[in-house]
């Protein structure tokens, strides 16, 4: 077929779509994808109705368009779009979407289940959703109240692999953009390249439960707190800021890790990135150039943050860390010496970290952290950092340390900023 015949019988099978709406042209439109793609465009284009709706002000990696009944998020990563349709109308019952780039929901969500591997799960939290949660993919979940519903008999726990048993909910949440079956719906926060970018990802799920006022509550206090904390930082500064490196250690070499969002939140906290130049990737301590190499800069920094996977972060202590860098004397190094070694694995449970959770949704909170190692009063008791040159031990959450109904919405803390 010519490109021009083609495109001119895309052109009047969407006017036949756009005359008949949405009677059957959604059957039409998905016979040819191209098709159905430029008709749903169009949709989008004529939707721009955003009373009562959330807008994305600062995440990069999704916009939300309002129709009248329906709504559409399309999610930057995947290039997919989601059709939401609210369960009230014809649509909800006529139109049914599972293309390549283009799935439909009908809203809000009448139940969902969630694949709970380092899922930030916090974010239905703050939205009061986890009474319509009900299936997780595994038990390495850092979340005292989903763990509790779990205990309690609302959650069911399902295999990844049980496809079949996942397809029952309206919709399952997944951090990642593997082959997916028509019930998947992407969540992406880690993708964004700053803290509340992150943070605002909120919106995204308020979206398929019709609580975007809530979320947007939510997103304002928050960002509201984090940019409060910020000015304080600035003025916390005196002659010099502390220098602040990242490192992970594995299979023998340390590296320094450069991720947007860590290097934000440092600036914001007050601090300063090591220089880039300065480091080159990995450094392997069986090497003893690298040694040197590595050492040299150590001794530039002021504090360090020790990224360092273990399956049992309580185990985890200041000696495992002198030993896998194989520094014997603790006093030729600064950070070591002033006890500023940190890391963020004080609250687990599981093994599985609350950093990846919990803070997403409130980097207030790692901001305040940060800025209590930066510049100490001893008067802050840090969420999820915990001193390791100190010995400070890890928090084990656990289902009882849920306070709340767990269908009740956890409120965002505000930290006092003054
Ligand atoms: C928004 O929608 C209204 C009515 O639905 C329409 O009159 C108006 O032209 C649209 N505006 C834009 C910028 O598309
Ligand atoms: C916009 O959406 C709101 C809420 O869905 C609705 O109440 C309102 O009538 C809509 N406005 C227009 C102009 O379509
Ligand atoms: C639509 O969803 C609301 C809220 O969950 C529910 O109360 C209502 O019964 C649903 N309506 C239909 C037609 O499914
Ligand atoms: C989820 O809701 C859908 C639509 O209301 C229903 O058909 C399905 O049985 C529910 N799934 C579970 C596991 O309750
Ligand atoms: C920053 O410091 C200046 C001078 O000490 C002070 O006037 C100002 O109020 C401070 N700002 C904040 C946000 O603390
Ligand atoms: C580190 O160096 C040792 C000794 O040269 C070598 O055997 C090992 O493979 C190196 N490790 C890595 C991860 O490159
Ligand atoms: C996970 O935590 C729950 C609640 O604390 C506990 O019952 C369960 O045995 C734990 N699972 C694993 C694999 O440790
Ligand atoms: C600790 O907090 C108390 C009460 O809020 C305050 O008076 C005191 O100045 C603080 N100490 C430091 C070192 O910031």
């Amino acid at each position: 077929m010519s490109s021009s015949s083609s495109s001119s019988l895309h052109i009047i099978t969407l006017m036949w779509c756009l005359f008949l709406f949405f009677t059957w042209c959604v059957e039409v439109a998905d016979a040819t994808s191209s098709t159905s793609e430029m008709w749903f465009e169009n949709l989008v284009k004529n939707s721009n109705n955003s009373t009562g709706g959330s807008k994305v002000e600062d995440a990069q990696y999704f916009h939300i368009y309002y129709g009248q009944t329906f709504k559409v998020i399309k999610n930057g990563v995947d290039g997919k779009s989601y059709l939401l349709i609210q369960n009230n109308t014809k649509m909800a019952t006529r139109t049914k979407y599972c293309t390549g780039r283009i799935k439909s929901f009908v809203i809000p969500l009448s139940n969902y289940s969630v694949e709970t591997e380092s899922f930030p799960v916090s974010f239905f939290e703050l939205l009061g959703l986890l009474g319509t949660l009900q299936g997780i993919t595994s038990d390495t979940v850092a979340s005292e109240c989903v763990m509790k519903s779990y205990m309690e008999g609302g959650i069911q726990m399902i295999s990844k692999t049980e496809l079949d048993k996942l397809k029952q909910f309206t919709a399952h949440f997944v951090g990642n953009t593997d082959e997916q079956a028509c019930n998947f719906a992407t969540f992406l926060p880690f993708y964004e390249d700053t803290p509340l970018q992150r943070a605002e990802w909120i919106k995204y799920v308020g979206v398929y439960a019709n609580l975007e006022m809530r979320a947007n509550q939510v997103y304002d206090s928050v960002k509201e707190n984090y940019l409060c904390l910020t000015k304080v930082a600035a003025n916390k500064t005196t002659s010099f800021k502390p220098i602040v490196a990242w490192l992970d250690y594995s299979e023998g070499t340390w590296s320094f890790t450069k991720d947007e969002y860590k290097m934000k939140y440092v600036v914001d906290a007050g601090g300063e990135n090591i220089d880039e130049s300065m480091n080159k990737n990995t450094y392997n301590i069986s090497v003893s150039d690298n040694l040197d190499d590595l050492f040299a800069i150590l001794c530039t920094v002021d504090l360090v943050i020790d990224e360092t996977y273990v399956s049992d972060p309580a185990t985890y202590t200041l000696s495992t860390f002198l030993q896998n860098i194989n520094i014997e004397d603790k006093s030729s190094i600064g950070f070591l010496a002033n006890q500023r070694l940190w890391r963020y694995d004080k609250r687990v449970l599981n093994s599985s970290l609350d950093w990846y959770n919990g803070a997403v949704s409130q980097p207030q909170l790692v901001l305040a952290d940060l800025m209590e190692a930066f510049f100490p009063t001893g008067n802050y008791s840090t969420t999820y950092l915990r001193n390791l040159a100190k010995a400070k031990p890890v928090v084990s959450i656990n289902p009882q340390t849920c306070t709340r109904a767990t269908s009740a919405a956890m409120e965002p803390v505000v930290v006092a900023c003054q």
